[in-house]
């Protein structure tokens, strides 16, 4: 386990993406791809209020939800860390102190819990003045209904300003950033956001840990993959993609793990990552996923995957 920030929780290396539940993965089959990220030592579930209104038939909440639904029938609440977002979703958008504070309820009401272990600004706001939001996420916080608080999606700059903005004011303070970052993606994050996290002892949660899936491997050359992401992840299947496609077959041949446990690991060594976010369809795709709670790369894998990457 590791510490998120200078909060209180101790989360896992391998955070479980909920964007799946009740999107790409049915109740009872979320149920399962829980369980066994539970059973294997997992305890940090990612998810947002937002998840997954785009499919159609859904409104937004559906992962919240079913992730409320399995852990009142799990009865496992407090062994499992929550993290949710407000903000993007479009019935409840924006940071204005008004908006965080209808969307906790509803997600609370969600959840089937009084406490949102991690919440998440999913992505700034350039209507409201920090100020604001910092002040209505403090409230939460002091209110015990939020343990600690994170952005996500947020530019170093105004990382930096919400920042200064809770440290002269005495508020609570961002412990963590959730950005875009894995193998394919690595410019913004490393040049511009890593150091700021580096120097604030913040945590990075990267998404898209798996590039949409390309980072399991399973997008190759003259392969047809049946898959709603399919468009994004095969965008990555360049000279580049296959050079980093190459080196993950050979460490993963090395270590006998899936080429999608090595793609976590190498996020998850990098020095403010805290914990990569991935998400399973099923709790066969978990599976090659899970190793990554454990593996470490030597320095030479680190230095290949960072090489054929860059
Ligand atoms: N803050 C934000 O703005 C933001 C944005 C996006 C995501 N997120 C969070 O980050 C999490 C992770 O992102 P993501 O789930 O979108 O993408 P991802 O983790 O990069 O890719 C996960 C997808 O890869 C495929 N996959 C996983 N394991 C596999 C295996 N063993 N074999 C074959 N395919 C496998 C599955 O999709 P298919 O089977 O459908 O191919 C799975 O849903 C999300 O669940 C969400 O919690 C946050």
């Amino acid at each position: 386990m590791v510490k998120i920030g200078s909060s209180d929780l101790d989360v896992s290396r391998l955070c479980l993406g909920g964007n799946v539940f009740g999107w790409t993965a049915d109740p009872d089959t979320s149920f399962a791809v829980l369980d066994a990220y539970l059973a294997a030592g997992g305890n940090f579930v990612d998810t947002a209020d937002s998840y997954f209104w785009r499919k159609p038939g859904n409104s937004g909440g559906e992962s919240e939800t079913i992730i409320g639904d399995w852990m009142a029938a799990r009865g496992n609440r407090d062994q499992v860390v929550i993290a949710t977002k407000v903000g993007s979703w479009p019935e409840r958008p924006g940071l204005s102190a008004r908006n965080i504070a209808t969307a906790v309820e509803d997600s609370l009401r969600r959840l089937r819990t009084d406490r949102i272990d991690l919440y998440y600004a999913h992505r700034d706001d350039p209507d409201t003045a920090q100020e604001e939001t910092a002040d209505a996420f403090d409230r939460l916080v002091r209110e015990g209904k939020v343990r600690a608080i994170a952005a996500s999606n947020f530019t170093a700059e105004r990382l930096r300003s919400a920042l200064e903005i809770s440290a002269r004011d005495g508020l609570a303070s961002y412990v963590a950033l959730q950005p875009h970052y894995n193998l394919m993606e690595r410019d913004e994050y490393e040049n511009a956001l890593a150091p700021l996290l580096a120097s604030e002892g913040l945590a990075g949660f990267p998404y898209y840990a798996l590039a949409k899936g390309f980072l399991t491997g399973k997008y190759r050359p003259d392969t047809d993959v049946d898959s709603v992401r399919s468009e994004g992840a095969r965008a990555y299947l360049d000279d580049r993609g296959r050079a980093v496609l190459a080196a993950l077959d050979e460490i993963a041949a090395g270590h006998e793990v899936p080429v999608a446990a090595v793609a976590l690991a190498w996020l998850a060594d990098q020095p403010t990552v805290t914990a990569p976010i991935a998400s399973a369809r099923t709790p066969e795709q978990l599976a090659d996923l899970l190793p990554a709670l454990e593996l470490h790369l030597t320095d030479d894998e680190q230095r290949l995957l960072a090489h054929v990457s860059s």
